[in-house]
C-alpha cells in the first residue's frame, strides 16, 4: 500500500480521531446481530492504547438522513466495545456539539470516547468543510479504519483529512492487502462467483473481473437477466429488461477474453406471490409463467462445485439464492461449505455473503472476509476510494 499507516507516524501520547465502520446489523430491539465490524476495528484501537493515545472514535450507523433518531444511536456499539476491550467507553451525546467537545477536551491518554452517529448531521454525507473542521478540531491525528465506508466521500471519511495528518489503520491495510493481491497477482485458476439480485449493481465489477479471472460464475437473481438475454422465458423471475443488451455484451466480452462464463443449468422455483409455499426444480430454460426462480438447482450446485475444485483463488460476492428463506438457502449454503473444503485462497465481500457463511458455520474457514460490501466491489472495479485517496502517501 502506498499510504502511510499508524506505524509510519509518531502518535505516542496524542489525541487521535479514528473513523471506524460500526455500521453493524441490528435487530428490532437494537441488539447487534453481527459484531464482525467492531471486532475488525480492535487491532488499531489496541495499538493506539498501547501508544498511550487518547482515542476519539466516530462512525455512522444506518442512514438516519441528517437527524437524530434514537434507533440509530451508537450506544449499543459502545456497550459491545466495552465488552470486547474490557474497558470503559465514554459515550458522547452528540457529534460536534457541546457534550462531545467537552468530553474530547478532557480526554486522557488511554481513554476512549465514542461520538454519536456522524450521520445525525446532514453535513456528514454532504462532506461539509466546516463540519469536517469541527470534527478535526477535537484531535491531533486522523486515522481512517472504516474500510466499508471508504467509497464514500463524506466529512468523517475524507473531508477531515484536509485538517489533520491522516493515516490508515490496520483494517484498511489488511483489506487492501487481500483484495489487492486478488486482483494484481492471483494464484490461478482464479474464479469469481457473483450473486445478488441485480446485474445493474454489478456491471462495473463484472466488467473488470472479466479482465482478471479464468472463470466467472453467476448466480442469484441476476442470472435470470442473462437467461432472458439469451432468449429464454424466465416466468416471473426478477429480470432487468433494460439490461439485456448489456448482459449480451458481458457474455461476448467473456468469450473474447477466453473467460469461462458459467450460468445455472437448473433453478428452484416457486409461485411468485408465495416464495415460502410449494417449490420445484426445473431446467434454466423451462421456467413456467407465474413461477419465479429463487435458488440454483442441485445440478448447478454440482457443476459449480466441480469447477471450484480447480480454483487456487476464489472471490465471492453475493448470495446465489434467496437464502433468508430456508428452502432457497441450499445453493448458497452448499457453495459456502464447498469453498471451506476446497482449501484455496477464498476472499469474500459483502454483508449477505458473510451472513451466509456464518449461517453455514464456515466463516472461520475463509482466507479473508472483507468488512466492505460496496467498498470492496468499487476497489475491485479499480475505482479510487476517497477514504483512502485522502491519506498521506
Ligand atoms: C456499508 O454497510 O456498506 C457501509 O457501512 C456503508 O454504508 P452506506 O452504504 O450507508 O454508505
Amino acid at each position: 500500500m502506498n499510504k502511510k499507516t499508524v506505524k509510519d507516524i509518531d502518535l505516542k501520547g496524542k489525541k487521535v480521531l479514528v473513523r471506524c465502520d460500526f455500521n453493524v446489523p441490528m435487530d428490532e430491539n437494537q441488539n447487534i446481530r453481527d459484531n464482525k465490524r467492531i471486532v475488525a476495528a480492535l487491532p488499531t484501537i489496541q495499538y493506539l492504547l498501547d501508544n498511550d493515545c487518547a482515542i476519539i472514535l466516530c462512525s455512522h450507523l444506518g442512514r438516519p438522513k441528517g437527524e437524530f433518531k434514537a434507533e440509530y444511536s451508537l450506544k449499543p456499539v459502545a456497550k459491545e466495545l466495552e465488552k470486547l476491550l474490557e474497558k470503559e467507553i465514554i459515550m458522547a451525546k452528540d457529534v460536534i456539539g457541546e457534550d462531545a467537545k467537552a468530553k474530547a477536551e478532557v480526554l486522557q491518554k488511554g481513554q476512549i470516547l465514542l461520538l454519536e452517529n456522524v450521520r445525525f448531521h446532514k453535513e456528514e454525507t454532504e462532506n461539509d468543510k466546516e463540519f469536517a473542521k469541527q470534527l478535526a478540531s477535537m484531535a491531533e491525528i486522523y486515522v481512517s479504519d472504516a474500510f466499508g465506508t471508504t467509497h464514500r466521500a463524506h466529512a468523517s471519511t475524507a473531508g477531515v483529512a484536509e485538517f489533520l495528518p491522516a493515516v490508515a489503520g490496520f483494517l484498511i491495510e489488511k483489506e487492501l492487502k487481500f483484495l489487492g493481491n486478488a486482483i494484481e497477482d492471483p494464484e490461478r485458476p482464479f474464479i469469481a462467483i457473483l450473486g445478488g439480485a441485480k446485474v445493474s449493481d454489478k456491471i462495473g465489477v463484472i466488467d473488470s473481473l472479466l479482465e482478471k479471472v479464468d472463470t466467472l460464475i453467476i448466480g442469484g437473481g441476476m442470472a435470470y437477466t442473462f437467461f432472458k438475454a439469451q432468449g429464454y422465458e424466465v416466468g416471473d423471475s426478477i429480470c432487468e429488461l433494460d439490461k439485456l443488451d448489456l448482459a449480451r455484451e458481458l457474455m461476448k466480452k467473456a468469450e473474447e477474453k477466453n473467460v469461462k462464463f458459467m450460468l445455472p443449468i437448473d433453478t428452484k422455483i416457486a409461485k411468485a406471490e408465495a416464495p415460502e409455499g410449494e417449490s420445484k426444480t426445473v431446467k434454466y430454460n423451462e421456467i413456467p409463467s407465474g413461477w419465479e426462480g429463487f435458488d440454483i438447482g442441485k445440478e448447478t450446485i454440482k457443476l459449480f462445485i466441480e469447477e471450484l475444485k480447480n480454483a487456487k483463488t476464489v472471490f465471492w460476492n453475493g448470495p446465489l439464492g434467496l437464502f433468508e428463506v430456508e428452502q432457497f438457502a441450499e445453493g448458497t449454503n452448499e457453495i459456502a461449505k464447498a469453498l471451506a473444503e476446497i482449501g484455496c485462497i477464498t476472499i469474500v465481500g459483502g454483508g449477505d455473503s458473510s451472513a451466509a457463511l456464518k449461517k453455514a458455520g464456515v466463516e472461520d474457514k475463509m482466507t479473508h472476509i472483507s468488512t466492505g460490501g460496496g467498498a470492496s466491489l468499487e476497489f475491485l472495479e479499480g475505482k479510487n476510494l476517497p477514504g483512502i485517496e485522502c491519506l498521506l502517501s
